[in-house]
């Protein structure tokens, strides 16, 4: 029996559709995700070189995507990017809010311009992309938005702007997800764990590499596909009774993993 693309039809929008790395990464694998199963997909990101690798990837798997250079701290830059997916595709079903970047240190050492920055492209970005993102949705006649936190949200470690960045952005969710229920636009967030992914490649060893896929349950290294598989179910209409979720995708390891 051949299977329909489980997202046939469906227009959807990637923000940090790049890679920071040559390492796979987490918004480029659910582009390719997303393409594979259908979508048109407007890959967003602030390096134009990284979203046209993106772009060739699916190309060359014969999907459909173009790229939108945007920066989403800037308002107007996120209600262009929205504009850009409904000109180029004729509707919006599908916005995956994946910026984001680390944010080390404690209160005691963060100056306030770095707090702010990290505030503004893990959480806020995310506010502003969404604001243009649900018209456009509720004009499609509905939606999916995945927010992509991370397990520091929920086990803070010595990166106090990226727990508090991520952790906002649960609630976030939760507040959208009841705010959207009638509009038939369901919002959930993904909480990524130590995967090996192209944000966190650079200077890795192997060593440090080991370390992390010991440290969880099931003794396996995770990876952006891992990630990107777990967006492709919540944007899906597979997940159609699924909303304000916070889905730790960690191999285990926010139960049981040992602590330094
Ligand atoms: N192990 C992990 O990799 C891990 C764990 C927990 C959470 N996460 C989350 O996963 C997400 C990132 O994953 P990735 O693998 O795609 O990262 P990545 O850093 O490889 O790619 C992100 C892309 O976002 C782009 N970008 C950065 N700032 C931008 C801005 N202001 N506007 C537009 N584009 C911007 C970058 O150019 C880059 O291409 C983040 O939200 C991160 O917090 C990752």
């Amino acid at each position: 029996m051949t299977r329909q693309p489980r997202l046939q039809n469906k227009v959807a929008i990637v923000t940090g559709a790049g890679a920071r790395a040559d390492v796979m990464g987490n918004g480029k694998a659910a582009s390719i995700l997303f393409a594979r199963e259908g979508a048109k997909v407007l890959l967003v990101d602030n390096v134009e070189e990284r979203a046209t690798k993106t772009l060739e990837a699916i190309e060359a798997e014969g999907g459909v995507a173009s790229v939108f250079v945007a920066d989403v701290t800037d308002e107007a830059q996120c209600r262009n990017l929205v504009q850009a997916a409904l000109d180029r595709y004729g509707s919006l079903h599908i916005l995956h809010n994946n910026v984001g970047i680390n944010g080390p240190g404690r209160v005691t050492e963060v100056p306030q311009s770095e707090w702010n920055r990290i505030m503004s492209i893990n959480l806020t970005s995310m506010i502003l992309t969404s604001k243009y993102a649900i018209p456009a949705m509720i004009d499609s006649g509905g939606g999916a938005i995945v927010n992509v936190s991370s397990i520091s949200a929920i086990r803070p470690r010595g990166m106090t702007p990226y727990t508090v960045s991520k952790g906002a952005i649960i609630p976030l969710t939760q507040a959208m997800a009841i705010d959207h229920a009638p509009d038939g636009i369901r919002v959930n967030c993904i909480l990524p764990g130590p995967a090996y992914t192209s944000m966190v490649a650079g200077g890795m060893s192997t060593d440090m590499r080991e370390v992390r896929r010991q440290a969880s349950p099931l003794k396996v290294e995770g990876n952006s596909w891992d990630i990107a598989y777990a967006a492709l179910y919540l944007a899906s209409d597979e997940a159609r009774w699924v909303t304000a979720v916070a889905l730790p995708v960690d191999g285990g390891v926010t139960i049981d993993s040992p602590r330094r």
